[in-house]
């Protein structure tokens, strides 16, 4: 039996909303994205396939990046179509769940850290030590515009902002001393205002006093989790995250990122093994190869074009809509998603695909390698892992929670059978599942300044 050192993590990839466009059409996707029910089966199928964490992706606004028009993405029901809050969502999921790490994405560009900092100290006390942070700094004007900006800032500034956010937090978190809460009803003692400390944070951004009016979360900090691409991106996801999500179109673009930001990491004072690498796959699983790839085809039937191209041109932040779509996606320039161009690129290319098509492709997000029978997807993912591609995945579903339901019952055993994935938890917390050590209080210092 391989050392928990050896085996890949796994979160799920999920949104407070209808997700992909295609799946909410697809027979046995269940449209219960308004209740805490629905949230908490995923929840439960996930803690039974014993994943490290799921993962609730967000946005400040709908998407009206392809023809400045909200139309498409409300129409066929695409990725920013319906969006809950996804921090109360991750409460109602720990009232159900005892090991399942929670994360949600909270943007750094547009809120305050203070709040921020209190709503996930809350969901890690609520959950006893399993939450995560994915900190995003946006890149949408349609999220400015709900903020009271035309623009969004600029990326370089943007991660200013999120360095002294993170700053911030972190100082927030600390400002309970991790045995502070003393609750001795004798003394009288509740808390020892010795042990909690005002901030008095005055930086470029932010004026913040302190004490946060929450104790230390149990992790600490709760598991940072980031996704930059950009090299500002990057070297900011090298300091301050545990957790890293990307997107590659094959094994090869996995590697080359990895070994980089493994490098940017160690540059920066930190062990390698300190940073989980989990990029997106996106499996369909049946009963033979071909039984699969039917399914995949009918998947991509029911979405739309413009259904991806919305999604894909919020993502890229570039306007789509003029572009002829049946010719393949031409050179431009991408102020969004860097990685999310890159893989669009290499599929492009590859499958010789029309605009059209890729807006189909896009819009169901599946992954050539990932479709097959259970075996075969577990022998991709393994191959991904054990060939340096990553630390584990960030597993999509196609449609939900039906994915989630045949990946844990089919492609879990076979992961486990090639030893290759747990079969418990390791520990209590979201930390030490992940093996990730619990930050000391000042810990801040040596990510956001370098060890
Ligand atoms: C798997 C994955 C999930 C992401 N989820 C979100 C999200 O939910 N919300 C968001 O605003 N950005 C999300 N992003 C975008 C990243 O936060 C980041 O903005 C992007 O990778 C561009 O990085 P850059 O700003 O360094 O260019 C995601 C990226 C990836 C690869």
């Amino acid at each position: 039996m391989s050392t928990p050192h050896h085996q890949m993590h796994l979160a799920a990839f999920v949104t407070a909303g209808p997700g992909r466009p295609g799946g909410w059409r697809y027979p046995g996707s269940e449209p219960g994205w308004l209740s805490a029910s629905y949230y908490q089966h995923i929840g439960r199928v996930l803690e039974q396939g014993k994943f490290d964490l799921m993962f609730f992706a967000d946005i400040l606004s709908v998407p009206d990046r392809l023809g400045g028009s909200v139309d498409s993405q409300l129409r066929y029901g695409a990725l920013g179509s319906l969006r809950l809050d996804p921090t109360p969502v991750l409460a109602s999921i720990a009232a159900v769940t005892d090991h399942l790490g929670l994360a949600a994405t909270v943007s750094t560009s547009y809120l305050e850290p203070f709040p921020v900092a209190r709503s996930f100290a809350t969901v890690d006390h609520l959950s006893h030590g399993r939450a995560a942070w994915n900190v995003v700094t946006s890149f949408q004007d349609s999220e400015a515009r709900n903020f009271g900006n035309d623009r969004h800032i600029a990326r370089d500034q943007r991660y200013e902002r999120a360095d002294e956010f993170l700053e911030v937090a972190c100082k927030l978190w600390d400002s309970w001393e991790d045995d502070a809460l003393v609750m001795d009803p004798a003394a009288p003692l509740f808390a020892d205002p010795e042990r909690v400390h005002r901030i008095d944070h005055e930086g470029q951004w932010f004026s913040v006093r302190g004490p946060l009016n929450v104790s230390r979360p149990p992790q600490g900090y709760p598991v940072i989790i980031q996704a930059g691409a950009s090299p500002k991106g990057r070297d900011f996801a090298a300091r301050w995250s545990d957790v890293i999500f990307c997107s590659h179109a094959s094994l090869e673009s996995a590697q080359e990122f990895y070994r980089e930001i493994k490098e940017r990491a160690v540059r920066h004072g930190r062990r390698a093994e300190d940073i989980k690498i989990l990029p997106m796959a996106t499996p369909i699983v049946g009963p033979t190869t071909e039984a699969a790839r039917e399914a995949e085809r009918r998947l991509t039937d029911l979405v739309e074009p413009l259904a991806g191209l919305s999604t894909l041109s919020y993502h890229l932040d570039v306007d789509l809509s003029g572009l002829p779509l049946d010719e393949p996606l031409p050179d431009v320039d991408v102020p969004g998603v860097q990685g999310h161009y890159k893989e669009v690129v290499e599929m492009t290319r590859r499958d010789g695909l029309t605009l059209r098509e890729l807006g189909k492709r896009y819009g169901g997000r599946t992954e050539g390698e990932f479709i097959g029978t259970a075996a075969e997807v577990a022998d991709s993912m393994a191959r991904w892992f054990t060939e340096g591609g990553c630390d584990g995945f960030t597993v999509g579903a196609v449609h939900t929670p039906g994915a989630f339901e045949d990946f844990v019952r089919q492609v879990v055993p076979e992961l486990q059978r090639r030893g290759v994935f747990r079969t418990e938890y390791a520990g209590k917390s979201l930390r030490d599942n992940l093996g990730l050590d619990r930050p000391r209080a000042g810990a801040w210092r040596e990510r956001r300044y370098g060890g």
